[in-house]
């Protein structure tokens, strides 16, 4: 650790300005800034960089400075890091903080807010030194992503100078969610690479930002023992759980459109699956890790219209059509689980499950990989739930670690087996502030120019591949028909009650291989 608590081995980036458009919203309010205070508190952040945010709302520096020291106040992690004597505290650091804020008031589509940001920037890159590398990000309604892309051509903001040389860097962070399905992200896509290069272009998933998520990865290859076992030889099934104990709060007219399976299948947890089956990559890079997710992503099997039918369940929980926003006769899906088949040599014939929902019991994330049943049964097992098999739990949030379950004889007399427990917590190990925020750690890439932990091109529009013919199954079976639902494309919308662990649909999805759905980590 440097001084003030920089981790050495992290390069510092370069100085940047990063222009926010949509800045007076939410997300720039509770995990943009808030992340950015503390990579400068932590002192992660250049010497030399500013912050522009660009909206329409009514306010100047000041305000925009206030408004937003009300989010750091509020989600901010490094807070109260009194507890580390060599990191700064954030009273003492919000006046140089927020003398980097600035605010830039226009509409989005209209060319002289391009033309009052360009003076901005270049007054910024000579008063600030920021040697014009500039960093912008899309945190407006998607609808105004291809909008602001144009009008950024339009006002050649898109160009590097000079190019590939690392200093006089554009790049463009993309908020999720990117597209709505395959031919609205491939026309996305489009529109982007009109402006931009593929390499300028870092779309988000913060699940990737994510500690624990990117430990996936070490787990697998950072050690030996775990990877010859990590394969159809030895593994039962996959699950991958990200449960929600919220409802849509203030986001229905959003969700109400869009529906589980585009809000967090087609990119959370389908990013959870591609690193839990992926090949070792060659090396780690943007470009080999990718690679190999996108491989799984073209060996995972499409399911088939009849078997959306049979391999997917989906709910509602029973107050969401009362929320603000929802249409009253909504049959938009608040909760879906789904058994995704990977067609290549190491996984062939193990179900991979996956399952999300809102107004769940508890907020939590979980894969677990289930191993065999050992051959045969030795030894009385304690209970009566059939064979005890190993499983491997990743505790992705929020008690971030991992158990690994397993046999062990109960004492006394005789051979009989109890399964327990083997855990690693990260807040143990390391104490409970040093996880960062995903937006700490994607912010920071993105600015040194590391696309590991941010999503391709061709991973998106595959992913959209996987869903949109679940989703037009649901479509089609969506309506209520006399008798109950178009049974040949859609699972029934069953209505869950909340505080619960989803429909009963779910939970009959892996009964009928004789599984049961399981957490790991968490304890009630
Ligand atoms: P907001 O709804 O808060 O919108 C951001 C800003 O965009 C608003 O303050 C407003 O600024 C402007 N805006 C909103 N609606 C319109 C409109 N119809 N026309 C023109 N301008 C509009 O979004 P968030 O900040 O919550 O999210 C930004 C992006 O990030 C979204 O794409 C969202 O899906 C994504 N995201 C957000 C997360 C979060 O936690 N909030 C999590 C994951 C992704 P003004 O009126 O001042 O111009
Ligand atoms: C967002 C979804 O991408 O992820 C939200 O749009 C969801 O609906 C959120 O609540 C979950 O993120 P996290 O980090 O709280 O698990």
């Amino acid at each position: 650790m440097s001084e003030t608590g920089a981790v050495m081995d992290v390069p510092v980036p370069p100085p940047t300005t990063i222009v926010i458009f949509g800045a007076s919203g939410d997300l720039t309010q509770r995990k943009l800034i808030p992340a950015l205070h503390t990579l400068d508190v932590e002192g992660r952040l250049p010497p030399k960089y500013a912050v522009i945010g660009v909206a329409r709302s009514a306010f100047d520096d000041e305000s925009f400075r206030a408004h937003l020291r009300a989010g750091v106040q509020e989600h901010a992690r490094l807070i109260h890091p009194a507890s580390d004597p060599r990191i700064e505290s954030a009273d003492a650091a919000w006046p140089r903080f927020a003398s980097r804020l600035h605010y830039s008031r226009g509409d989005y589509d209209d060319p002289a807010t391009y033309r009052s940001l360009a003076r901005q920037m270049l007054e910024l890159d000579e008063a600030c030194e920021t040697c014009g590398n500039h960093l912008f990000y899309l945190a407006t309604p998607p609808q105004l992503y291809p909008v602001i892309v144009a009008q950024l051509g339009a006002a050649r903001l898109n160009r590097q100078d000079p190019p590939a040389t690392g200093q006089g860097f554009t790049r463009i962070i993309i908020e999720k969610p990117f597209g709505d399905d395959l031919p609205s992200a491939r026309a996305l896509n489009d529109q982007v690479h009109q402006v931009f290069d593929e390499s300028q272009v870092y779309r988000i998933d913060h699940y990737l930002g994510k500690e624990t998520v990117q430990n996936i990865m070490v787990f697998r290859f950072g050690n030996a023992i775990f990877e010859p076992l990590w394969n159809r030889n030895y593994v039962d099934h996959v699950q991958i759980t990200v449960a929600e104990s919220v409802g849509v709060e203030q986001r229905a007219g959003y969700y109400d459109a869009a529906g589980v399976l585009r809000d967090v299948f087609q990119n959370h947890l389908l990013q959870l699956l591609t690193l839990t089956a992926m090949e070792p990559p060659a090396a780690f890079n943007a470009k080999a890790l990718r690679d190999e997710k996108v491989k799984v992503l073209q060996a995972i099997r499409p399911l088939r219209p009849d078997e959306a039918a049979t391999q997917t369940a989906r709910g509602q929980y029973r107050t969401y059509r009362d929320e603000p926003g929802v249409k009253p006769n909504s049959t938009t899906a608040t909760y879906a689980a789904m058994r995704l088949n990977v067609d290549n040599w190491r996984w062939q014939g193990v179900p991979f499950y996956l399952r999300s929902g809102k107004l769940l019991s508890a907020k939590v994330t979980e894969i677990i990989v289930q191993f065999r049943a050992v051959p045969h049964q030795l030894f009385p097992q304690e209970g009566d739930q059939g064979p005890h098999a190993n499983f491997l739990s990743f505790c992705i949030q929020p008690d971030e670690g991992m158990n690994l379950r397993f046999e062990t004889k109960l004492p006394g007399a005789g051979m009989r087996t109890r399964s327990v427990e083997m855990g690693f917590h990260f807040g143990e190990e390391f104490g409970a502030a040093a996880l960062p925020d995903a937006y700490e750690r994607l912010l920071l890439d993105a600015m040194i120019g590391d696309a590991s932990l941010f999503a391709r091109a061709d991973e998106i529009e595959l992913s959209w591949q996987i869903i949109d013919p679940i989703q037009a199954a649901w479509d089609r079976g969506g309506e209520p028909i006399a008798g109950g639902w178009r049974a040949e494309t859609a699972p029934p919308l069953e209505f869950y009650e909340k505080g619960a662990w989803g429909p009963p649909s779910a939970d009959r999805l892996l009964a009928q291989s004789g599984r049961r759905w399981r957490l790991g980590c968490y304890r009630p």
